[in-house]
C-alpha cells in the first residue's frame, strides 16, 4: 500500500460514518449533501469553498468534470447535484472510492458521479477527456508536481479549465507536523507560490486567477472553534478520518497559517484552445 493511502486508509469507514450520523439524529435513508458535509468535504471551508470555486469557473449542466483526489466524494456530489455536471472522481485510497460510491447511491446521485482508484500521476483516462479538472487539498501529498500538472493538462480538453484549491508553502519557514494530510514530511510536498505558477505554465496552462484565501480559512477556523466551545465536539467530523491526533493536526494547521509557514490558494487556469 502507498504511504499516502496508508495515511488515509480506515477499516470500516462507511459503517463508522453511518453510525455517527445516526447518533446525531439523522435519518440515514434520507441523507442530504449538508448532512455529510462535516466529513465528506475534506478541506478547509467545506462546501463554501466548493461552491465558490464552482461559481468562479462557471460550471454548467452536461460538463464532464474530473475530481483529482476525490476523497469521500462530497465535492463531486455537490457539483453534480447543484450544476448537473457528470463527475468522475479519481483517488489513490481505495476505501475512500468505495465509500464515495456507497454514499452516492444513498443520495441518489450515482447516475452522475463515479469513482476510480488510481494515481493522479498516471491517470487512467484518454487525452482531452474532460471540460473541467477539479482538485482540492490533494497536491499537498504529491511530490512529482511537474508530472501532476502535465498529466492534468493531458486529460483536459483544449479550452477547458483547471480549478485548484490547495495549501501552498509560505515564506515563514518549515511547517509543524502532524497535519491532516501527513503526520511527517515524508508524504507532504508544499510548493511555493512561484513554484506552482512555474509548474502550471511549464505544463502549458494559462493562469486566469490566483487568490490567497488564507484570511477566509482563518475566519472559518475561528467560527468552528466558537461552535465547539458552545455546542461541544461534533460526533461527525474529520477526527473520524484522522484519528486521535486530529486536534493536534488542527492546532498545527492554525499555527502554520498564523506564522505564514503555509497559505491557502484558490487558482483557476486554462488549457488554451487549439
Ligand atoms: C485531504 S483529502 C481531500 C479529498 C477531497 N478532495 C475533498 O476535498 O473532500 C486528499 C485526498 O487526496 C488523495 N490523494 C493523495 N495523493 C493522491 C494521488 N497521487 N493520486 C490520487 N489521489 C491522491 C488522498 O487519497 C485523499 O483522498
Amino acid at each position: 500500500m502507498h504511504n499516502v493511502e496508508r495515511h488515509y486508509n480506515h477499516g470500516d469507514l462507511e459503517q463508522t460514518i453511518l453510525t455517527a450520523l445516526e447518533r446525531e439524529g439523522k435519518d440515514i435513508e434520507q441523507l442530504s449533501l449538508d448532512d455529510l458535509a462535516p466529513i465528506d468535504e475534506f478541506h478547509i471551508r467545506g462546501p463554501e469553498a466548493t461552491r465558490e470555486m464552482a461559481e468562479e469557473i462557471g460550471l454548467a449542466g452536461g460538463m464532464q468534470v474530473l475530481d483529482v483526489g476525490s476523497g469521500l466524494g462530497g465535492p463531486s456530489r455537490r457539483l453534480a447535484s447543484n450544476y448537473g455536471c457528470c463527475v468522475k472522481g479519481l483517488d489513490l485510497t481505495e476505501t475512500y472510492c468505495r465509500v464515495a460510491e456507497a454514499l452516492s447511491v444513498r443520495l441518489g446521485l450515482d447516475h452522475l458521479v463515479s469513482y476510480r482508484t488510481g494515481n493522479a500521476l498516471d491517470m487512467p483516462f484518454e487525452d482531452m477527456s474532460f471540460d473541467v479538472l477539479w482538485t482540492q487539498h490533494t497536491a499537498m501529498n504529491i511530490g512529482a508536481k511537474a508530472q501532476l500538472y502535465t498529466e492534468m493538462y493531458r486529460v483536459l480538453k483544449p479550452g477547458g479549465h483547471l480549478a485548484i484549491y490547495d495549501i501552498i508553502a509560505g515564506p515563514g519557514g518549515r511547517v509543524y507536523f502532524p497535519l491532516p494530510w501527513a503526520r511527517d514530511p515524508s508524504i507532504s510536498f508544499l510548493a511555493t507560490d512561484d513554484e506552482l505558477r512555474h509548474f502550471l505554465e511549464t505544463a502549458g496552462f494559462k493562469i486566469l486567477s490566483w487568490r490567497d484565501t488564507t484570511a477566509d480559512g482563518l475566519a472559518w477556523f475561528k467560527a468552528k472553534s466558537a461552535q465547539i466551545k458552545k455546542l461541544g465536539k461534533p460526533i461527525l467530523g474529520y477526527h473520524i478520518l484522522l484519528g486521535e491526533d486530529f486536534p493536534q493536526m488542527a492546532r498545527n494547521q492554525l499555527r502554520n497559517f498564523n506564522e505564514n509557514r503555509m497559505a491557502l490558494l484558490q487558482a483557476i487556469a486554462k488549457r488554451p484552445a487549439n
